[in-house]
């Protein structure tokens, strides 16, 4: 068994949401054990535990709330070196639409990049209008369709990724499965 970890913050449910969605995507391929954890219950095992890791964070100031922060400076922190090449992806929730949580998106690649993890976006359109380049974003609650597919994309991507350069399955490579993948338009 592959194993993913789904590591989120969220103070009032929102990223929470995306978790559970993305927990759902990432079940979808079998022979991955996946994980959820809020980053109040989640310890350093857990992360050592993993092959791959989807990180949330609702959007504070435009970057990773201060406890996802708190998180990679001092629960992790002592893991610095000893966690590289695990494949890694990032979501966020924000107040609204151009509230920046791509840019939270990237605050958390950013750490992961430096604690060595293999990051990636997805380049998959989920519909005519929404795609998820640098992580899974929504707007409050991932309430329509088309977010909670964003979610779930990422969560598939990342158990596919992991069950090619983790488990060696070549079946799982998303080129192979292209006519599953929708281009913009
Ligand atoms: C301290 C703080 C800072 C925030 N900063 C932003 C922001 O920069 N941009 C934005 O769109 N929303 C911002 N928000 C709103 C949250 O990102 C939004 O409500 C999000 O959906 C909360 O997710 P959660 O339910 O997982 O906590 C902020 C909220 C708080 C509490």
């Amino acid at each position: 068994m592959n194993k993913v970890l789904i590591l989120y913050d969220s103070a009032t449910g929102n990223t929470a949401t995306m978790a559970q969605h993305i927990a759902e995507g990432a079940g979808s391929i079998d022979g991955v054990e996946v994980r959820v954890r809020s980053v109040d219950e989640a310890t350093a095992d857990d992360v050592v535990w993993c092959d791959g890791l989807a990180v949330g964070s609702p959007t504070n100031m435009g970057v990773m709330s201060w406890k996802m922060k708190r998180f990679w400076d001092e629960t992790m922190g002592p893991q610095w070196m000893k966690v590289d090449g695990k494949i890694a992806c990032a979501f966020s929730s924000s107040g609204g639409w151009g509230g920046g949580s791509e840019i939270a998106c990237l605050s958390l690649l950013t750490v992961l990049m430096n604690f060595g993890f293999l990051v990636f976006g997805v380049t998959d359109y989920v519909g005519k209008l929404t795609t998820l380049h640098y992580g899974a974003v929504t707007a409050r609650q991932p309430r329509d369709a088309e977010s909670q597919q964003a979610c779930r994309k990422l969560g598939k991507r990342l158990a596919e990724w992991v069950a090619v350069y983790a488990g060696g399955r070549q079946d799982q490579h998303p080129l192979a499965k292209s006519d599953e993948r929708l281009p913009p338009g």
